[in-house]
């Protein structure tokens, strides 16, 4: 069969790399692509944010399958549009995918569906939302109710940031706020299938790391990291997940009218009360994907149509993304990448591509704040982190940064990497 990905970063790049290697898969396009998914599919110039050209390629292309990467064609509808003209698609229809759109949205119907997650409150005037500020105390979580490309949540004990946030996030009149309860814990992504007969099918665990410095220092960013699966996490969490949060989810929006089909994103804190959401999104996670796929034994198609259930291998994947210069307040863009084949030549090792692209003399240059994924599999997570840092070593990019903890047994303990504090 022929398959259409519709993206440009790492989790593309994973997604290709997969369907590369699944013997039902003949052909692949993806569009727009960056200059590593260049090498296993096709490229296509596309708009992905218009649901009309997504389909309009997939017919071009005669795709018999388009899986839609990136949550902005999702909210935008291109699923919707893909299934109206017959076309087969992985990804949930627009009014599934509000669960990623809205974070109010999303609040409203965990708490009808009984999902455990933060208290919070919705607002579109300021005073009310400052009252709940005080009302819930610090630290302060502030989030934007529509989509923001990961940097609409602030999570500060400064009460005079918390409300320069909540300022930031109603200056249009349409804008919505949310203000929620702290949680405290270690946090563990966790994806889970669901097909069209929405049957349920969850993946490993992983666990990114969202603050571009080491040790969790520094500002948000898109992820800086990943590992799967993860040796500290309870016993049972997976099932648990389900039962609680995917499962209910899942039978919520049937009953709503708007069943949800495509990846489940569960993103969860381990908190000292119990698992707690913090937040769904409807799309495999960028950079998890990546180290999850590493592992994947059973043709990607298969398990995205619920034929087969995933079947992993042994052993450990670490991701370790390498960032542009600036990244993630300006990233510096144009930058020539060297050393990419003495690294992916590395064995278990895979460099994915996020943000690049060939320039006029055919050098792959940096074209997005996040330019790499370096991926490794291993026996072991030391073995898996020891290749992907070997790996990394080996590129070279003018100003490039990342970090050197993802995976690092140092910060493994009982309860897991202290990822965000307890609350004081
Ligand atoms: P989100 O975009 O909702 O995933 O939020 C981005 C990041 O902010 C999360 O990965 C957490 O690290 C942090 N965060 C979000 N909500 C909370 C919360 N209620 N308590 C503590 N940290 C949070
Ligand atoms: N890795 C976080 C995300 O994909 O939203």
């Amino acid at each position: 069969m022929k398959v259409l990905v519709v993206g440009s970063g790492g989790r593309e790049h994973a997604l290709c790399r997969a369907l590369s290697r699944d013997p039902a898969v003949g052909a692949l396009v993806c569009a727009p692509g960056n200059a590593g998914t260049a090498q296993l599919a096709q490229p296509r110039p596309l708009d992905v944010a218009d649901p009309d050209a997504v389909a309009d390629l997939a017919e071009a292309v005669q795709a018999d399958l388009t899986i839609i990467g990136p949550e902005v064609p999702l909210v935008a509808g291109a699923a919707d549009e893909l299934r109206v003209r017959g076309l087969r698609c992985f990804g949930p229809t627009a009014a599934a995918a509000r669960l990623e759109g809205s974070k109010a949205f999303a609040k409203n119907m965990m708490h009808a569906a009984g999902v455990p997650t933060a208290a919070s409150r919705d607002h579109i005037e300021v005073e009310p939302a400052l009252a709940d500020l005080d009302e819930f105390g610090p630290p302060y979580v502030v989030k934007y109710d529509g989509l923001a490309g990961g940097k609409g949540v602030t999570v500060t004990t400064d009460r005079r940031s918390a409300v320069a946030a909540v300022r930031a996030c109603l200056r249009n009149p349409d804008d919505r706020v949310v203000i929620e309860e702290y949680l405290d814990g270690p946090e563990v992504s966790l994806f889970a299938i669901v097909t069209e007969t929405g049957a349920v099918i969850p993946l490993l665990p992983a666990q990114d790391h969202k603050r571009v410095g080491d040790g969790d220092s520094g500002p948000n960013t898109g992820g800086m990291g990943a590992y799967t699966p993860l040796p500290w996490a309870p016993r049972g969490l997976s099932a648990q997940v389900v039962r609680t949060v995917i499962q209910p989810t899942v039978d919520e929006m049937a009953r709503r009218g708007t069943p949800f089909c495509g990846l489940l994103y569960a993103g969860l804190a381990l908190t000292s009360r119990g698992v707690r959401v913090v937040e769904f999104n409807v799309r495999f996670g960028d950079p998890e994907v990546q180290a999850i796929l590493a592992l994947l034994a059973t043709p990607l198609t298969d398990v995205l149509s619920g034929y087969r259930a995933p079947v992993w291998r042994s052993g450990a994947a670490v991701t370790v993304v390498v960032a542009a210069a600036g990244y993630p307040q300006a990233p510096r863009l144009g930058d020539p990448i060297i050393g990419l084949d003495a690294a992916g030549a590395l064995t278990g090792v895979d460099i994915l591509h996020a943000g690049t692209r060939r320039d006029a003399d055919g050098r792959i240059v940096s074209s997005g704040g996040r330019v790499l994924c370096v991926t490794a599999s291993g026996p072991h997570l030391e073995a898996a982190r020891g290749s992907a840092y070997e790996a990394v070593s080996r590129i070279s990019l003018a100003g490039a940064h990342y970090r050197t903890d993802i995976g690092d047994p140092s910060r493994l303990g009982p309860y897991g990497p202290p990822v965000v504090r307890q609350k004081p």
